[in-house]
């Protein structure tokens, strides 16, 4: 064995340690090291002040800042609802909430298809849930979140203005005002040049119910949910059921002898704790803490929020609106107004092997007032993407469950249609075709993303792509309870 010589480690020659000290140049140079050195602790110090307290930066500095580390330039103090306990009508309502009696299978309860450790969505990634009398009927529609509705306006139908939440008396009337304009659609971002009437508010997808108290009694009896016959199905469940001694001694002793009045107390209480229990509007996402700077975005967060409220690139924020009130309410990532984006059909529907059979949102089949106001045909609500990223079912007919696809369709919806749409008779991807031909100029084509032709560069890279869903993740409620 050849013995190997490690080769002796040759100290570089190091420049002449002592300069001559004592001379003038040498205390000239030990004045300007003194100097520098102030120099840098300074900077160091406003550094580090700037990065504590960005809000106290002017905005240009106070922006890099934020770039630098996450921290929010501007906090802003929120308002939450303050917390109170229960009332006793809402803890009734918390009970029937969770009570299974209630439902013909003896197996559903409200908290079945909107469960709370789902943001009060569906539990499970099938596109609609499955309920009736044996379990065994699909829905028509995933179930929301029920999160934060108690900022849910009433449906109108009004100028495209934040401000206006006034309930005008008659849709009908309303809406034809505006049937001569072609399209009925906001322009996200942009204030339009004239005024257009567009529909705003309500609950369901297609706002057809304004009030929770309203909403409820619709699940009890609908066929494919809880499945009671009628009010005297659901009277003679509350009836039996161990709260119908509270429900007596809250209403009143004769309460059941009042169908109508009895189920609407039990929905009406129903509404009360999703009103007051805080778990429905918390606001504990990474993104409120932000908001307060109390939390540091991680860079692709906080790339993927600029590139979310970009008007020309993602353009979320023209519709999920993504910044506090001048008063200081929490963001609710809605407009609460109603779009056509035109998402795949979804032929995993039974509702949809019917080729006849199109869900057009706000007119018809499942709202029946406003049916003639052919434009709004295919319009559906703006959700919250409050806690979005629990969810396993976009959009009103459940086509996607995640958010990855759900991006590529809004990227690459016309530039590469191919992508997300079968092809027609002409062997042309058939465009919008969970829309029946004469509406599918309903479609939003204006707004960004969406505003990028057939062949052209889509509005987002794969990188802001994943970006904006790293955004979307800070959403979601709870984010204290974590770390
Ligand atoms: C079988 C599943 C199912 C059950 C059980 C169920 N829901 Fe729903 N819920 C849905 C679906 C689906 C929708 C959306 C329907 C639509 O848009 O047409 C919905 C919508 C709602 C909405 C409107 C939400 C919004 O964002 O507009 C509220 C409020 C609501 N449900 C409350 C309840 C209450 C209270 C109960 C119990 C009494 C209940 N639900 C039981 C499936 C269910
Ligand atoms: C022009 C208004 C508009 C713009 C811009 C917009 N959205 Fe939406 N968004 C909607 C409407 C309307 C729906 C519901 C459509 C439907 O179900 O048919 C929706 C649905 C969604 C959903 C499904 C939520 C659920 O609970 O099912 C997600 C996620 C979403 N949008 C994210 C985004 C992101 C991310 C962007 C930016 C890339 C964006 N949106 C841009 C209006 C808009």
């Amino acid at each position: 064995m050849t013995e190997l010589s490690t080769p002796s480690v040759n100290p570089s020659p190091l420049e002449p340690k002592n300069a001559p000290s004592g001379s003038p140049t040498g205390s000239r140079r030990h004045a300007l090291a003194l100097c520098a050195a102030a120099v840098v602790i300074v900077a160091l110090g406003a550094c580090g002040f700037a990065v504590a307290y960005p809000q106290y930066m002017p905005d240009s500095i106070g922006e890099i800042v934020e770039d630098m580390t996450g921290a929010n330039a501007h906090p802003v103090t929120l308002q939450r609802p303050a917390a109170a306990p229960l009332s006793a009508v809402a803890m009734l309502g918390k009970e029937i909430f969770f009570d299974t009696s209630l439902s013909a299978s003896g197996k559903q309860s409200c908290a079945t298809c909107h469960s709370p450790a789902h943001a009060y969505g569906p539990p499970n990634d099938l596109a609609v849930q499955l309920g009736g009398e044996h379990m065994t009927l699909q829905g028509y529609r995933p179930p929301p979140s029920l999160m934060y509705l108690y900022r849910q306006p009433n449906f109108s139908i009004g100028p495209d203005s934040a401000e206006n939440d006034d309930n005008p008396a008659n849709l009908a009337q309303l809406a034809s005002q505006a049937a001569g304009t072609q399209r009925a659609q906001k322009t996200a971002g942009a204030a339009p040049a004239a005024a257009e009437m567009v529909p705003q508010g309500g609950l369901f997808w297609d706002g057809r119910v304004d009030t929770l108290q309203q909403q409820a009694s619709g699940p009890m009896l609908n066929p494919v949910e809880m499945a009671n016959k009628d009010d005297g199905e659901v009277l003679r469940k509350l009836q039996n059921a161990r709260y119908a001694k509270t429900m007596m001694q809250l209403f009143g002793p004769n309460i059941f002898k009042d169908q109508r009045l009895a189920v609407a107390e039990a929905m009406f209480a129903v509404a009360r704790y999703q009103v007051e229990d805080p778990s429905f509007h918390p606001y504990t996402s990474k993104y409120d803490y932000w908001l307060e700077g109390k939390a540091r975005l991680s860079r692709a967060e906080l790339r993927g929020l600029h590139l979310f409220n970009d008007p020309d690139k993602a353009n979320c924020a023209g519709c999920h609106l993504s910044k506090p009130s001048r008063d200081g309410l929490p963001p609710m990532f809605t407009d609460f107004q109603y779009e056509a984006l035109g998402v795949p059909r979804n032929t995993a529907l039974t509702q949809n092997h019917d080729p006849h059979f199109f869900d057009m949102g706000i007119c018809g089949p499942f709202r029946t007032d406003l049916k003639d106001q052919t434009q709004y045909c295919g319009m559906f609500l703006t959700p919250t993407l409050r806690n979005s990223a629990t969810r396993h079912a976009f959009f009103h007919n459940g086509i996607y469950n995640n958010l990855d696809d759900v991006m590529a369709f809004y990227n690459a919806r016309n530039t590469d249609p191919a992508r997300f749409y079968p092809r027609g008779a002409d062997g042309k991807p058939e465009k919008y075709n969970d829309i029946p031909p004469a509406y599918r100029a309903n479609v939003d084509v204006k707004d960004a993303p969406f505003d990028r032709k057939f062949g052209e560069q889509p509005a987002m890279t794969d990188q802001d792509m994943r970006d904006i869903v790293a955004f979307l993740h800070t959403l979601t409620d709870g984010y204290g309870q974590q770390h």
